[in-house]
């Protein structure tokens, strides 16, 4: 028995989907704690290409039990789609195989138009870039506790109370700050009552399963979404998602105490981000362009072109700090192949001082200057690598660069979207 947590180091979309699908093979239990479909996690196996965005990346095996903790954010219409689509395409789907925590909570149709609304009123640098897909406003109200949760699902005239309730103040602001629509409750309640029976029969206790496999010996994986950049408290605030992205929320965020033997810390070879939000390293010149069209970096969700630059140590620095990887799944490398010369990000000049860290201060980001470290690329297509000795020498020394640095070493190494495209 062990316990694995698989995070996104940078801004997301690192690749946490195909290093979940890999390590699935030695787990027998995969869990998500936070995020909802904002993220888009990809799968490749045999050139078939699968975007998962709430059902855990295990799903693709055979007799493994996916699991949705409470810390997620549901939305019921996109689940039930997600699993319209993974059946159309061969792969079983039922309460064996997938449970939702009755303490989820659930985006309603009055998240996403709130989201949506108060976007499309903030003007130039203020605009986050969400996903538009309710995200923020959905945990607003599960702090606020007047959140609407999977469980009740099993209670319609309980949603139907809390729907009234929340509608009274979500339309005020729909209608007299945004000028926008108002939504009627009546069409939420039977916008839900289909996927309310849809759903119920995957409503389980995840604590309680997550136990269950413990005591049976079972390996538990917990799948991060977004990156630690986008945490809600050490990430680029404001410009972050609405949840704690950061290793420590599995345990919260799915109800189990853990001790993970294996923290794998997805990172990619370069960065990306989508959505506004400082970038010290960003690109925006042939390099950039070189990574955005070879890495094809098109948001999984939103299909919105990801802004792209050189590795930055300082920030992967923080997500050891603050995620205490035991090793690095270095994804996305042969990417590079092609750059006559690569450059890495070793500090950043803050203040008229070298610092090693992100500084502290709301959007110190905008004012740091990178300090760069030169190495040389190589021209090598490494896609069809599969032994770190079949790799360029300029590409082992990058990746011997990245070890030393974060004092982590790297134990997978991805060359190309495909399952197969790995060295472990
Ligand atoms: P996630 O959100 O962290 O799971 O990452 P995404 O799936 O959103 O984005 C990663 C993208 O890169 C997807 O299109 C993957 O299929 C692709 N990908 C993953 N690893 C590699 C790799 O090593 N090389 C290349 N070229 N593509 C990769
Ligand atoms: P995965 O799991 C990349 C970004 C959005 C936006 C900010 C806030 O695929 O890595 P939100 O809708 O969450 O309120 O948007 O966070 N964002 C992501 N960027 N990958 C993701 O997930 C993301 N999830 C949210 O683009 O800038
Ligand atoms: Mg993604």
């Amino acid at each position: 028995m062990s316990n694995m947590v698989v995070f996104g180091a940078q801004w997301g979309d690192e690749g946490k989907g195909k290093i979940v699908d890999i390590m699935t093979e030695h787990a027998q239990v995969i869990v998500r704690f936070q995020g909802g479909n904002n993220a888009g996690h990809t799968l490749v196996t045999g050139g078939r290409k699968i975007i998962l965005h709430l059902i855990p990346s295990g799903i693709l095996h055979a007799d493994k039990l996916c699991l949705i903790g409470n810390g997620v954010v549901l939305d019921p219409d996109v689940l039930c789609r997600e699993i319209d689509e993974l059946v159309k395409g061969g792969i079983a789907i039922s309460p064996v195989n997938l449970g939702i925590s009755k303490k989820t909570h659930l985006i309603m149709p009055y998240h996403k138009a709130l989201d949506q609304a108060r976007e499309a009123a903030k003007s130039g640098p203020d605009k986050i870039g969400t996903t538009g897909r309710g995200i923020g406003p959905c945990y607003e109200d599960k702090m606020a506790r007047i959140g609407v949760r999977a469980g009740d699902l099993q209670d319609l005239d309980l949603i139907r109370h809390k729907i009234d309730k929340a509608l009274l103040e979500k339309n005020s602001l729909l209608q007299n700050l945004y000028q926008q629509q108002k939504i009627d409750s009546r069409e939420v309640l039977e916008h839900i009552r289909p996927l309310a029976a849809r759903l119920v029969p995957y409503l389980t206790d995840v604590s309680h399963q997550i136990q269950t496999a413990r005591e049976n010996g079972h390996t538990v994986l917990f799948e991060g979404a977004q990156g630690v950049q986008l945490d809600i408290d050490h990430g680029t605030y404001p410009f972050v998602t609405s949840s704690n992205t950061v290793c420590g929320n599995a345990s919260a965020g799915s109800g189990s105490f853990y001790k993970a033997q294996q923290v794998i810390g997805v990172v990619k070879a370069y960065t990306t981000r989508v959505g506004q939000g400082p970038f010290p390293t960003e690109q925006t010149n042939s390099c950039g362009e070189h990574m955005q069209v070879q890495g094809a970096e098109y948001g999984s969700t939103t299909g919105r072109k990801r802004r792209c630059g050189w590795l930055d140590l300082a920030i992967l620095r923080e997500a050891v700090r603050l995620c205490g990887p035991t090793e690095i799944a270095l994804t996305k490398l042969d990417v590079l192949s092609g750059l006559d010369e690569l450059r890495i990000c070793t500090a950043y000049e803050y203040l008229g001082q070298k610092v090693l860290y992100p500084p502290q201060e709301e959007n110190a980001l905008k004012k740091v200057l990178p300090v760069y470290e030169e190495l040389k690329g190589w021209k090598e297509d490494i896609s069809m690598c599969r032994k770190l000795d079949d790799l360029p020498e300029n590409a082992r020394a990058l990746i011997r660069y990245i070890e030393q640095a974060l004092n982590t070493p790297v134990r997978i190494i991805s060359v190309g979207p495909d399952r197969e495209q790995t060295i472990r």
